[in-house]
C-alpha cells in the first residue's frame, strides 16, 4: 500500500519526501488556504520538489466550476504543468462528464469527495486514475467505514478497472488498518496523523527496557 501526504505545506512535503519516502501528495483548497497559496503558486513550487521522481501530486480544480467544459479547461491547464500532476475533480455529474473528456485526452484524474459505491463505479467506468473515498468525514457523521472501503475495492478491482483507490480524510492508525485489510492501493493522511501513527508507546517502553539492559552490559 502506498503512503501519500495530504498537505500543501512545502516544509511538510519536503520532510515527508526526504525522511518518509512518501509516494505521493494530495492537496485541496482548504490545505492551500492554510498554506496561504493559490493552486498556481503551489503547482509551481511543488513541481520543483517532485520532478524526475515517481511522486504524483493531486491538485484540485476550482470547486465553483459547474460547467464540465470549464472543469476540463482548468484541469488541462494544470495537468500541462507537470507529468507528475493528477487533477482532482469532484464526484458530481459535471465532474464525471469532465472526467470522460479528460480521460480521452490522457489527463490523469483523481475523483474526490466520494461517499458511495455508485460514485466510485462511475469514476472507474470513465477512467479515473485515482478514486478518493473520504472515510474521516463519514465517520464524523456516525457511519462505519470497513464495509464501505471493502465494497469499493472489491467492486472496482473485481470488474477489472485500473483506477487506484486512495483512502482519504484519514484521521488515525485505525484507518490505515481498515484500508490495508480492504486491499486499498493508497492511504493519504496529514502530517500529524503520520507522526502519531509512526509512534507507539510500546515501542518507547521497549526502547527504555533495552536501553537499561544495554547500560548494565556496557555501563552508562
Ligand atoms: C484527500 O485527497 C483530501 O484532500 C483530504 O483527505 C480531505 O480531507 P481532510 O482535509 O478533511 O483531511
Amino acid at each position: 500500500m502506498k503512503f501519500f501526504l495530504d498537505s500543501a505545506n512545502l516544509e511538510e512535503i519536503k520532510y515527508a519526501i526526504k525522511k518518509w519516502k512518501i509516494d505521493g501528495i494530495t492537496t485541496n483548497p482548504r490545505h492551500l488556504m492554510v498554506a496561504g497559496m493559490t493552486v498556481e503558486d503551489f503547482a509551481r513550487e511543488v513541481k520543483e520538489l517532485v520532478e524526475g521522481t515517481h511522486i504524483t501530486v493531486s491538485l484540485e480544480v476550482n470547486p465553483h466550476l459547474e460547467d464540465p467544459k470549464e472543469i476540463v479547461d482548468q484541469a488541462t491547464s494544470l495537468a500541462s504543468l507537470s507529468n507528475n500532476f493528477v487533477i482532482k475533480i469532484p464526484a458530481t455529474e459535471s465532474g464525471f462528464e469532465a472526467l470522460a473528456e479528460l480521460s480521452s485526452k490522457g489527463v490523469k484524474v483523481n475523483i474526490t469527495l466520494v461517499f458511495n459505491l455508485v460514485q466510485a463505479l462511475q469514476a472507474a467506468r470513465l477512467g479515473a486514475y485515482y478514486i478518493s473515498p473520504f472515510v474521516g468525514w463519514r465517520e464524523e457523521r456516525g457511519e462505519l467505514n470497513t464495509d464501505f472501503i471493502n465494497q469499493i475495492v472489491k467492486a472496482v478491482k473485481g470488474y477489472g478497472y485500473s483506477s487506484q483507490i486512495i483512502v482519504a480524510a484519514v484521521r488515525s492508525a485505525k484507518h490505515f488498518v481498515e484500508a490495508a485489510l480492504a486491499g486499498a492501493d493508497i492511504v493519504t493522511a496529514g502530517f500529524q496523523v503520520y507522526k502519531r501513527a509512526f509512534d507507539n508507546p510500546y515501542t518507547r517502553m521497549g526502547l527504555q527496557i533495552f536501553s537499561d539492559a544495554w547500560n548494565s552490559i556496557y555501563g552508562r
